[in-house]
């Protein structure tokens, strides 16, 4: 007997990354390929990339330079890059790197056996009509932990001015209801006890042609009558597509959590208006006073660019207003990086001395707050989903509702289990808490 080949995958970028890599696990998982957590002993190797900023990119090639030595070794070993590099630089990426066999953009996964038993080096960047994970088989039958990530929708119509994303993960495309409906209804039954729900716009959810008229609200809805699914959340969320349904579901479904992540990316509306954003900052805020009146406790967490082109003091002085006014629970904060083949490379850079130190200046702020609102939970009872256990013996970690990770001292408690708990303490970047 043979045994089996070895696949390892190394995943950069947002979750819906992180979901696809899952699924091309099992995808090959069926070709006889299993699992492996170091490149050494791999049989396949595939980088699941972002192009999000240059950063992301570049780390792509200096990490393809480090597997030289393996290829050579183990001349059967196949490496592919899949992910929005693959998609944004195609066949550059194999005349960068001549040892890559196989290039597969982040719509054409579900061809990845085929292209892996292609001898020659193989590239499929189109963006098919058909959803890539829609005519897999289900998901096989082993046992999950208490989170999951199941993408709903795909692609991007927004064409902000910095963003690459309406380009490598192609137009804007939801999945058929049903099927969202059947793999959730598998995850659950396999352990899962909260699932996030993601798109790069996930709020624009309406569900494919000829299937009736579905919102993600709707969605959110059928999904809380799963019997043991504990929570829903959903990530990420445009404010031009936060419609009032989906605000009201915040007040009236219990498993959709208090939390929110809706980036606004500036305050000034002048900057908004050049990043083609499509909304004010007093719209945006207007979208938070509405959710924090359906669901008082709501925490929000947003993302942020300093630096566009042409942003000057008093463009950055009114971001650090709207994050005064809305206080975020947690956000993730960026240095503009120019993209090729956005509108946005074409204009004039600000200087990146000014860039270091407004986004000195915004985390300052943005941690700040976000201390305040993980402090202020001090003495409160909360629910908390346990997901593993702590590096203290006895001690089991989960996440509360507004996704605040909880440590507790705890006998007899298992992962998934949903518990009350009261918290004691603070720390730097969890709490502390007992069983009720
Ligand atoms: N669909 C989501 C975001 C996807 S990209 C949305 O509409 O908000 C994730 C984040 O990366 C963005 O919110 C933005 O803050 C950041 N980002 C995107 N392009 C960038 C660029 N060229 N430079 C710096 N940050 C960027
Ligand atoms: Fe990018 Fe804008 Fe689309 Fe978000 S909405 S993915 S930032 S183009
Ligand atoms: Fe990066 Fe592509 Fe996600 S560019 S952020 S991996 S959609």
């Amino acid at each position: 007997m043979t045994s089996p080949k070895k696949l390892y995958i190394k995943t950069y970028g947002c979750q819906m990354n992180v979901y696809d890599s899952e699924r091309m696990a099992e995808l090959m998982g069926e070709q006889g390929y299993e699992a492996t957590q170091t490149p050494d002993d791999a049989d396949m190797i595939l980088l699941n990339t972002c192009h999000i900023r240059e950063k992301a990119a570049e780390k792509v090639y200096s990490e393809l330079g480090r597997y030289k030595g393996l290829k050579a070794a183990k001349p059967g070993l196949k490496i592919g890059v899949t992910g929005c590099v693959a998609q944004a630089e195609g066949q550059e990426i194999m005349r960068r790197q001549p040892m890559v066999d196989l290039v597969v953009g982040p719509q054409s996964y579900h061809r990845l056996p085929e292209l892996e038993k292609a001898g020659a080096q193989a590239v499929d960047t189109d963006f098919p009509t058909e959803m890539k994970f829609d005519h897999m088989s289900k998901r096989p039958k082993a046992r999950r932990g208490p989170t999951a990530f199941l993408t709903v929708q795909e692609g991007c119509d927004k064409f902000c001015a910095f963003c690459v994303v309406p380009y490598t993960r192609g137009a804007e495309v939801s999945r058929p209801a049903a099927r969202i409906l059947d793999e959730a209804r598998d995850l659950v039954e396999r352990g899962v006890r909260e699932i996030t729900l993601l798109g790069q716009n996930v709020n624009a959810y309406h569900g494919a042609a000829d299937s009736g008229d579905w919102s993600l609200a709707r969605l959110i809805r059928e999904l809380a009558e799963i019997e043991d699914l504990a929570r829903i959340r959903f990530t990420t969320s445009h404010p031009n597509d936060m419609t009032d349904d989906l605000i009201a579901a915040h007040g009236d479904c219990d498993k959709l959590m208090p939390y929110l992540h809706l980036p606004v990316q500036a305050g000034s509306d002048r900057i908004l208006k050049r990043m083609n954003r499509g909304h004010t900052a007093a719209q945006y805020i207007d979208i938070i006073d509405r959710l924090r009146s359906t669901r008082p406790d709501m925490h929000v967490s947003g993302d942020f660019i300093v630096g566009f082109p042409e942003e000057t003091e008093a463009d950055f002085q009114d971001t650090l207003a709207l994050i005064e006014r809305v206080k975020y629970g947690s956000a993730f904060s960026f240095k503009y990086s120019s993209r090729p083949g956005t509108p946005a490379a074409e204009r004039d850079e600000v200087p990146e001395d000014e860039k270091n130190d407004r986004l000195q200046r915004l985390q300052a702020l943005l941690t700040q707050q976000q201390r305040a609102l993980q402090n202020d939970m001090v003495g409160r009872e909360v629910s908390v989903l346990f997901e593993k256990i702590g590096r203290m013996p006895g001690q089991m970690v989960g996440k509360s509702e507004h996704l605040h990770a909880v440590h507790v001292m705890t006998d007899g408690v298992k992962p998934g289990d949903v518990r009350r708990v009261q918290i004691v303490e603070s720390q730097s970047n969890s709490l502390r808490g007992a069983l009720v």
